[in-house]
């Protein structure tokens, strides 16, 4: 091996999420928020990927680029567009997507909410009013009764860090409110939606009978964590050094604990009939980057590579946000999405390569890798102007094109790691930007 190969052991995939790809008018909260105006590049979810309806298309081009796993998501808008009753033909529809994923020989993981709800849920007060906990659990029974045999892993709740943060206390996203007790009680619900998901999805797996399709696969579930490094910017000002402590507290440590452990530090709140346990299988961490200090919110660091947001790539950081988790609990590490918006893809492979040879030379038991994400998708505020995919998405006539990072990715999942040859051909030539 030359010197920049390496071997890696854990099998690498792709993940997505529903909103951002499927596309459809289903009166949801980002539908909302685009109609209020609010998406920056004034780009429409509802078009999106056109996915729901490509869905055979793109299956197929995750079996040719080799993906041994994908990461994707459920539409609850779409399953329960009223509350009260279910879509057949939506569950019919996942069903199709699962099955043709199995053909393909790509082992899914499903996530259940990722960013969006049903105008109807949003409308009574989501996730900040504890009443309509039972409602986010009535979903959960609703997908695992009719998909549970075809698959046996679980995100129950994508980055509830995030989803509380921009949408209940910056106000940026859906539903736009500006309050840090709405916000720690958003948490407070979610975490309580997860443990009791945790076990509704436990027993009703382990009570189903073996279908035709067979129940493939132990039942596994987690949350996926948005993780980042917290740094001081001035590593010897005490000022930065405990903001950044109390910030990765509040934003990451308490959350760990109530979701994984269902306890409920400061400052969130604890529901009465949770009791401590441990309500993960795995650890499923979300990583982009780091964030540099030096008063409460978010910073860069001066000198930094950036990507197309601004967003600092620190590849050691994936390994050091993985070890945090490990140490809280020794389980097996999925690294559920890792990724950067690289607009023209001129540093694409060598972000992934970065990470991926952290991940390799720790000594962290990580089992699989995510990559954010498959085909360019709607970004959320950024809408369509931020691209994240291997694969390039031409928004007005939806062709499809792998870029090179995307043959890259082929060529490594196929040799088991980055060969000398490989690293040569994809990553040499690419710098970041600064
Ligand atoms: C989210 C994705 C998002 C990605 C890039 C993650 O925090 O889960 O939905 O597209 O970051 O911004």
């Amino acid at each position: 091996m030359g010197n920049d190969a390496f071997r890696f052991s854990m099998s690498l995939g792709a993940a997505s999420a529903a909103t951002q790809i499927e596309g459809g008018s289903l009166g949801h909260s980002w539908n909302g928020w685009y109609e209020k105006g609010r998406i920056h590049d004034g780009s429409d979810p509802a078009r999106a990927d056109d996915h729901y309806a490509r869905w055979r298309e793109d299956v197929a081009l995750m079996k040719d680029m080799g993906l041994q796993d994908y990461r994707l998501g459920v539409e609850w808008a779409r399953i329960q567009p009223a509350e009260g009753q279910v879509d057949g033909a939506a569950l019919r529809h996942y069903r199709r997507l699962l099955l043709a994923l199995r053909e393909a020989g790509i082992r899914p993981v499903l996530t259940l909410h990722h960013f969006t709800n049903p105008g109807w849920f949003e409308a009574k007060g989501g996730f900040a009013n504890k009443e309509n906990i039972p409602l986010f659990l009535r979903f959960v029974r609703v997908v695992v009764r009719a998909l549970g045999d075809l698959v046996s892993e679980y995100i129950t709740i994508n980055e509830p860090n995030v989803y509380a943060t921009f949408g209940y206390l910056y106000g940026d996203w859906p539903p736009g409110h500006k309050s840090l007790a709405e916000t720690l009680r958003v948490i407070s619900n979610m975490a309580a939606c997860h443990v009791l998901a945790y076990k509704t999805i436990h027993r009703m797996r382990s009570s189903m009978s073996k279908t035709s399709c067979g129940l493939p696969g132990e039942t596994r579930v987690s949350f996926a964590h948005h993780m980042r490094v917290f740094a001081p910017e001035d590593p010897v000002n005490p000022l930065h050094r405990i903001t950044a402590r109390v910030t990765r507290w509040a934003f990451q440590g308490a959350v760990a604990q109530a979701f994984l452990f269902g306890k409920f530090m400061a400052p969130l709140q604890k529901p009465f009939y949770i009791k401590p346990g441990l309500y993960c299988d795995f650890h499923a961490v979300n990583y982009y980057t780091r964030s540099t200090i030096s008063r409460p919110g978010d910073g860069v660091r001066a000198g930094a590579p950036v990507n197309d947001l601004g967003w600092e790539i620190y590849p050691e950081g994936i390994a050091q946000c993985a070890a945090d988790m490990f140490i809280l609990a020794p389980m097996p590490i999925y690294i559920t999405e890792n990724g950067t918006c690289d607009n023209e893809d001129t540093f694409r492979a060598r972000y992934i390569y970065d990470h991926l040879k952290v991940l390799a030379e720790s000594n962290l038991p990580i089992k699989r890798y995510y990559h954010w994400c498959f085909c360019d998708n709607f970004e959320w505020l950024e809408g369509e102007s931020a691209r994240f995919g291997l694969v390039h998405i031409d928004y007005d006539t939806q062709k499809r094109t792998v870029k090179k990072s995307g043959d890259f990715y082929k060529k490594i999942i196929e040799a088991g790691g980055v060969t000398q040859a490989i690293y040569d051909e994809f990553v040499a030539g690419q710098a970041y930007h600064y």
